[in-house]
């Protein structure tokens, strides 16, 4: 797999020392995996930055479109960057990749007006880890032969079934994130087959911080505002990891 590297002068390698096992990616793919993941996440914390207006029932019209998420979230990536997502810098893969993201993340949205609209409804379940789960679902639907995203998390405290992690996220994270030693917030990345094709693999840890707490944190087994029983976590543990995958 390796061979393949060098075998396009289109890509340049480099490795990256600091790693366990030594890992030889191409700059692009790390580049993609690291947006990818980072514009999950602002999407996500602009879902979290309106949550309050999202339950409020007393609201009709909230006029929080897809657009204006996405919006918000581009804002918010070059906010946390520094920079802006300079899309004509990106090779046509990569542009393919972002556009499909951003329009799964306005999609999802969209297609939830009723729903963040509604009067009289409080608590609707439209929150970050869901909307992150449809977009993510949305663009595998989208580019699911040429990439994937998931949010998956250590077996004991996964909740929806779908973010179970597969054998190689479970490894990632037992052997690793979850290991005294691991550098808080650092990133694994392998090339590894997935369904049977070469892949650049990704996981970026993430950990719980206080405003997780009232669904995940304790006490353990009282069930949250979302029907799920908490896990019992604490400010700093690990949550779960966003899990980037670039078939080759
Ligand atoms: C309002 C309650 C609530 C809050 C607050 C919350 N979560 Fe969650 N979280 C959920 C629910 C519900 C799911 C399952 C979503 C789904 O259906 O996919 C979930 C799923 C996840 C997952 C995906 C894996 C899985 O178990 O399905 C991770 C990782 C996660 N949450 C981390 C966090 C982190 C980190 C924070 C704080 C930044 C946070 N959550 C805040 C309710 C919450």
């Amino acid at each position: 797999m390796r061979r393949s590297l060098f075998s396009s002068g289109m890509l340049t390698a480099i490795t990256y020392a600091s790693l366990a096992i030594p890992v030889m990616a191409t700059d692009h793919e790390l580049a993609t995996g690291e947006r990818l993941a980072a514009v999950l996440r602002a999407g996500r914390s602009v879902i979290s930055n309106h949550q309050t207006l999202i339950n409020d029932e007393s609201i009709g019209e909230k006029d929080l479109s897809g657009q204006r998420v996405v919006e918000e979230a581009l804002d918010l990536y070059a906010e946390r960057k520094g920079q802006t997502i300079d899309t004509e810098n990106l090779n046509a893969l990569e542009r393919q990749l972002f556009e499909a993201q951003i329009e799964a993340m306005r999609e999802i949205v969209d297609e939830h007006q009723e729903l963040i609209d509604a009067e009289g409804i409080g608590f609707k379940g439209f929150i970050p880890a869901v909307f992150a789960r449809l977009v993510n679902e949305r663009f595998a639907e989208k580019v699911g032969d040429l990439a994937n995203t998931k949010v998956t998390a250590p077996v004991d405290i996964v909740r929806n079934r779908k973010a179970t992690p597969d054998e190689w996220e479970r490894n990632v994270l037992e052997s690793k994130f979850l290991a005294t030693d691991w550098e808080r917030g650092k990133p694994f990345f392998e090339e590894v087959e997935k369904n049977g094709k070469p892949a650049f693999r990704m996981l970026i840890p993430e950990y719980y911080s206080a405003s997780c707490l009232s669904c995940h944190g304790q006490p353990k087994g009282e069930v949250d505002v979302t029907g799920y029983p908490k896990e019992g976590g604490a400010e700093g543990d690990l949550a779960g990891a966003i899990s980037i995958t670039l078939f080759r």
